[in-house]
Formats: C-alpha cells, sequence, structure tokens
C-alpha cells in the first residue's frame, strides 16, 4: 500500500472521530470501518493480491492501531461528559432547608409542674411520691380524721372496698413520710401527684392534681405561720405575677390547726374586681394550716418537739389561672388544637 493511501485514510479516520458526538456516532463509525463490508475489513482482504504481502501487513496494522487508539481515546471522552451531565443533573442542593418536622409540646400542667418543683427544689425541698391506691388509714385517720368523721363528707371518694379508695388528697403522703422516718427528722418535701374524687363540672374534674407541701422541724427553729406565708408568697409570685399579693382566711381542715384558705390577688384585674374575681379582687388559690398536733402524734412526731406547716394548692387550678384556660375539661380531654397552643409557651 502506498504511503499516500495510508496517509490519507488515517487522516480519513482522524476527520471523522473528531466529528463524533454521541455513542451512537461511534458505534457507526466503528461498523463503517471494521463491520463486514468495512474499510479496515476490505483492505483486509485485499492482502492476497499485494505484491509485498509483509509491507501491505504492516500498513495495514498501522491503520488498525491508529483507528482502535482514536476509537477508544473517544469512546472515554464520551463517557466521561455523559457522566460529568449525569452529576451536574442529579446534584443535590444540601442548603435547601428541610421540612418542618412537627414537634409535640409540654402539656400545660407538665410544664406547671415542672416550675413549681424548680421553684421547691431551689429553696431545699424533695419532690416525693406516693400511692394513688390508698388506705382509709393514711387518706384519712391519720390525718386526723377517724372513721365517721363528719369532715369526710368534704370529700366525695371512690371506694374500691371500706378499706381501699383513690386517694382523695395528697395529704396522705403526710403521713406516709412521717412514718417512713425511723427517727424523726426534719421534713420539707412537696408531693405532686393526682387526686380522685366524684366531681365533674366545669372548675372540677374527677382526677385532678394536688401538690402538697409538709415543713416540720423541731420547735426550737420556729417554723412559723410567717414562714407559710412567705413560702406561699414566694409560689404565688413565682407561678402568676410578681406583683401580687396574698391573704389568709381562717378555714377549717382537720389536718391542720390553725387552717386558712390562701387567696392570692387577682391577676386578671390586679384587685380592681372583675368577672373572674367576681367582683372581691382577690381569688382562691391555696389551702394551709400549721400541721395538727394529733398529725404529727400519730405519725411518730412529738407534738411537744416537732411543729411545722402543710399546704395543698390544686395545680388544675393554677394551670388555669396562669394559661387563662376557663374550663378544667379541656385540661383532661387532649384535644390537639388546643394542646398545640401551648408551643412553646414556657412563661
Ligand atoms: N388536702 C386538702 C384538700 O384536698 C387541702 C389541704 C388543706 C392540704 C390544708 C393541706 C393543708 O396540706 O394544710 O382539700
Amino acid at each position: 500500500m502506498e504511503d499516500v493511501k495510508i496517509n490519507s485514510i488515517i487522516n480519513d479516520i482522524n476527520e471523522k472521530m473528531k466529528n463524533v458526538e454521541g455513542l451512537n456516532e461511534l458505534y457507526a463509525l466503528k461498523v463503517e470501518y471494521t463491520g463486514k463490508k468495512g474499510i479496515i475489513t476490505e483492505l483486509q482482504s485485499g492482502i492476497k493480491e499485494a505484491t509485498d504481502k509483509k509491507a501491505y501487513g504492516m500498513s495495514l496494522n498501522k491503520i488498525k492501531t491508529e483507528f482502535n487508539s482514536k476509537y477508544q481515546e473517544k469512546e472515554m471522552e464520551i463517557n466521561d461528559r455523559i457522566l460529568k451531565e449525569k452529576l451536574e443533573s442529579e446534584r443535590i442542593d444540601i442548603t435547601l432547608p428541610s421540612k418542618r418536622i412537627r414537634r409535640g409540646t409540654k402539656h400545660p400542667m407538665t410544664m406547671t409542674i415542672e416550675k413549681i418543683e424548680d421553684l421547691f427544689v431551689s429553696m431545699g425541698y424533695d419532690v416525693v411520691d406516693g400511692p394513688e391506691l390508698e388506705s382509709d388509714e393514711y387518706c384519712f385517720e391519720r390525718l386526723n380524721l377517724p372513721k365517721n368523721h363528719p369532715a369526710r363528707d368534704m370529700q366525695d371518694s371512690f371506694y374500691i372496698t371500706n378499706e381501699k379508695l383513690l386517694r382523695t388528697q395528697t395529704s396522705a403522703v403526710q403521713a406516709r413520710y412521717m412514718e417512713s422516718k425511723k427517727e424523726p427528722e426534719p421534713i420539707r418535701i412537696i408531693v405532686p401527684g393526682k387526686t380522685y374524687r366524684r366531681d365533674d363540672d366545669a372548675s372540677h374534674a374527677p382526677q385532678f392534681g394536688q401538690i402538697e407541701g409538709l415543713v416540720v422541724d423541731k420547735k426550737e427553729n420556729n417554723v412559723s405561720l410567717a414562714d407559710l406565708k412567705g413560702t406561699l408568697e414566694i409560689f404565688a409570685r413565682t407561678m402568676l405575677g410578681d406583683d401580687l399579693d396574698i391573704r389568709f382566711r381562717p378555714s377549717y381542715f382537720p389536718f391542720t390547726e390553725p387552717s386558712y384558705e390562701v387567696d392570692v390577688t387577682c391577676f386578671k384585674c390586679h384587685g380592681k374586681g372583675c368577672n373572674l374575681c367576681k367582683e372581691t379582687g382577690w381569688i382562691e388559690v391555696f389551702a394551709a394550716g400549721m400541721v395538727h398536733p394529733n398529725v404529727l402524734r400519730d405519725n411518730g412526731y412529738d407534738p411537744e418537739v416537732w411543729g411545722g406547716f402543710a399546704f395543698g394548692p390544686g395545680w388544675d387550678r393554677i394551670t388555669m389561672f396562669k394559661y387563662g384556660i376557663p374550663d378544667i375539661r379541656l385540661l383532661y380531654q387532649n384535644d390537639i388544637r388546643f394542646l398545640k397552643q401551648f408551643d412553646r409557651k414556657d412563661d
């Protein structure tokens, strides 16, 4: 084969390769050269007529090598380009903001309890628990409420047997806690817990929550009514408003003497008088008093040596006041539309 012819075939190959854009075109070119009737295939069969077979073979090889190397080069180039285009089109933009995940919220009562616990723990109290299925003995008898005591009528109870009932008050834990001490020792506890009574209207639910408080110390340390007042003042101001005052009204509870109902300045009208406080300027929030000597004695504390105070607000009421909730039943229905309103409204 003459040099001129080889060169022109190789030039042709290079020229055509240059213009190839996609894989299909490349495959077509392969057929054009190496297919059954391809240019190279035909040249191969021309060897029979060649006078200098060796020289012809060498020339042929040169053409083949050129074709193959250009072919591979092109194939790689096209594949690279396809891959790049694919990566580009499938790129994930990690800077896009993610879909908003709905988060749950704490129940308003949980927020109330947590805040009260934080406050009392900061004042050195322990948080204590007790059974909800309670015995008549701890719920009443050890709290100066013997069987047939008329003050039992103040609490409509759920009895399971004659001796077992769903506790009507967290005060039961006062007795349990005092009795649990081998030797009397000073006590400073709060007892947040569920309580049960046969009540059911807009301001009473059959299950509700109380937070019992009990402080007992040696008489010589003078735990007094003033301490009770100061404690409830801090309680009311932390939960309901910095500028509120409290007032004590005489009342009766068998387990305290003297006993009080404790009002807080109406946080809606600040004492002026409104529909919430029934024009009185005050709202009843706490029940409290100085621990009755019988309660101390019946639970292992000598009332000549020991004394203290107790209090027991309902946490539902505090929650309702704190967040302006008009009906106690909303707290127990788990209606998502209601609960969603407390999203991160911790204060
Ligand atoms: N346990 C009482 C009730 O449920 C409330 C109460 C009153 C608790 C006076 C006390 C207290 O600790 O001292 O009606």
